[in-house]
């Protein structure tokens, strides 16, 4: 039998995440999520914000996982995975008006995340929002020695790890970054506006 995946960091950040997204995304109607791993923030988020059609994407390796926790509940605001690979496959065009990623950015590879930036920059209507979730450094430090050491363990591992905040800003095209919001365990929520 299929055993949904279960991340521990999802519990713990899912509520803080929402607090923000009332607000971010009040006039939003369609969020497209990149990377929706589990499918746990995805599920959650469209249960609590009914206004919203959240669209899943990810790679196919993670789609099972996600389909299950669809299929637990009967929300009529999410859609089923999308394959998108950044990189490898082409944004869907279904109009989004917002955006959405947590912690993918330091798994990406440095080109990904410039094309995920510049994606996001081109395929959002004017005023159009991205809220991007994740540990990052800033000002080129690392606000803590446990995200110092992960970024290097990352690096061994031969994901992308941490990208700077003033690094992102370059690639962001069109995009102006309106607030960088300490999260906890020492993670930032950054609210990016076309
Ligand atoms: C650490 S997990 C985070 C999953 C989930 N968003 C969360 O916060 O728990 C990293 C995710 O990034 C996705 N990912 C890595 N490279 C990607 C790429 N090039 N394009 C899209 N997603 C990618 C992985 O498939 C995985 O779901």
């Amino acid at each position: 039998m299929f055993e949904k995946p279960f991340s521990q960091a999802c519990e713990n950040n899912k509520r803080p995440i929402l607090a923000v997204l009332e607000r971010a995304f009040a006039n939003s109607k369609v969020v497209l999520e990149i990377g929706s791993g589990t499918g746990q923030h995805a599920t959650f988020f469209a249960q609590h914000l009914g206004h919203l059609v959240w669209h899943t994407s990810d790679q196919v390796q993670y789609h099972q996982g996600i389909n299950a926790y669809i299929d637990e509940l009967s929300l009529t605001n999410i859609i089923r995975p999308r394959p998108l690979k950044v990189g490898e496959d082409s944004f869907p065009d279904i109009g989004a008006d917002a955006f959405f990623s947590a912690n993918t950015a330091h798994i990406m590879q440095k080109q990904e995340v410039m094309l995920l930036m510049h994606s996001i920059s081109e395929q959002l209507p004017p005023g159009g929002v991205f809220c991007q979730y994740g540990p990052f450094t800033q000002n080129g430090k690392f606000n803590a020695k446990s995200n110092e050491e992960f970024h290097h363990s990352l690096l061994e591992r031969g994901y992308g790890g941490y990208r700077d905040i003033d690094e992102l800003r370059e690639w962001a095209g069109l995009l102006s970054l309106a607030e960088v919001i300490d999260m906890p365990a020492n993670n930032h929520m950054l609210i990016w506006k076309k």
